[in-house]
């Protein structure tokens, strides 16, 4: 399995890109690209939701919430482009998001037998492993491990980080086999042609400019982009990626009858806040994510890990 190992000038950006998060983190602001900065609110946020928690287990719709969420649907895509270079003709990736590690127990198990039969090349995952915003990430170490053990895919499991994560977990990560790809690019050869995959630092609470920068490396190959949320999409438009993973939605998690979420912490386009859409050319994929934040429920959005087949137009 490939592994992708660092290179002299990669390991001295991760010790500026470690040092500005480190500072971020500290401070606990929300940086986004806009330049607002603001405090966190996800104290107030939790309690309300410990209320509609607390509300909802009067009834039995609890449990119906709660057997929704262990539901993972496994989805098969495959997506055309003209210009796949045809090596990578029927290459699979799968798409892992927003594991939310601890908010329900034992969700690895669940996603281990998911996991287990389906056949891919590639692993991704973009982002929020841990349950909380802040606090320990240690409980995420050993259930990652676990998990990560049943993952063996030939070219390797690409991930990045999420606004619920924190730099520190990279250091524990990766040795299990995820390489972080912290506004950085890495390249996939087969058959000596290329694929080219950046993936970026989270922009919700986490913006700098480097993340932007990252996404201007693409060189003209095929590419493929990474990154917590859908926010720089434009930016990779721009840069002729072709595609564009991304999770933090939750598919809005609690939705209304028909999909329509109550919260989605999407700003403004509906329509990325779950499954496909487009973007000057470039295709978007918003996972509506394996896991769970907040409240261990689902209503109306099923969990989903996804199998995406590029397929080169003939
Ligand atoms: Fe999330």
């Amino acid at each position: 399995m490939h592994n992708y190992p660092l290179r002299q000038k990669e390991k001295e950006a991760r010790l500026i890109w470690a040092s500005v998060r480190a500072t971020l983190e500290a401070f606990r602001f929300k940086t986004k690209r806009s330049g607002k900065k603001s405090k966190s609110n996800w104290t107030l946020f939790k309690r309300l939701l410990w209320i509609f928690q607390f509300l909802l287990k009067l009834t039995g719709v609890y449990k119906r919430g709660l057997a929704n969420a262990k539901n993972i649907n496994v989805k098969d895509v495959t997506l055309i482009f003209e210009d796949l270079p045809p090596a990578f003709n029927g290459f699979k990736i799968l798409h892992l998001s927003d594991l939310h590690i601890g908010t329900i127990g034992g969700l690895e198990d669940v996603l281990i037998r998911k996991i287990r039969p389906l056949d891919f090349d590639l692993c991704v995952i973009t982002g929020d492993f841990r349950m909380d915003i802040t606090g320990s990430f240690r409980p995420v170490i050993p259930a990652m491990e676990k998990l990560l053990d049943t993952v063996h895919p030939e070219y390797g499991i690409l991930a990045v980080l999420g606004n619920h994560d924190t730099y520190k977990m990279v250091e524990f990560l990766e040795p299990l086999g995820t390489r972080f790809l912290l506004n950085e690019t890495i390249h996939i050869e087969k058959e000596n042609q290329r694929l080219c995959i950046t993936g970026t630092d989270d922009t919700f609470y986490y913006y700098t400019d480097m993340a932007m920068y990252a996404l201007e490396d693409s060189s003209g190959e095929f590419s493929i982009a990474l990154s917590h949320t859908s926010e720089l999409s434009d930016i990779a438009a721009e840069n002729h990626y072709k595609l564009y993973l991304c999770g933090h939605t939750h598919g809005g998690q609690i939705c209304l009858p028909g999909g329509l979420p109550v919260i989605s912490h999407q700003k403004g386009k509906r329509e990325r806040v779950s499954g496909f859409w487009q973007h000057n050319g470039m295709t978007g994929y918003t996972s509506p994510g394996a896991g769970v934040s907040g409240i261990p429920l689902r209503f109306n959005c099923p969990p989903e890990i996804t199998v995406f087949e590029l397929v080169r137009k003939s």
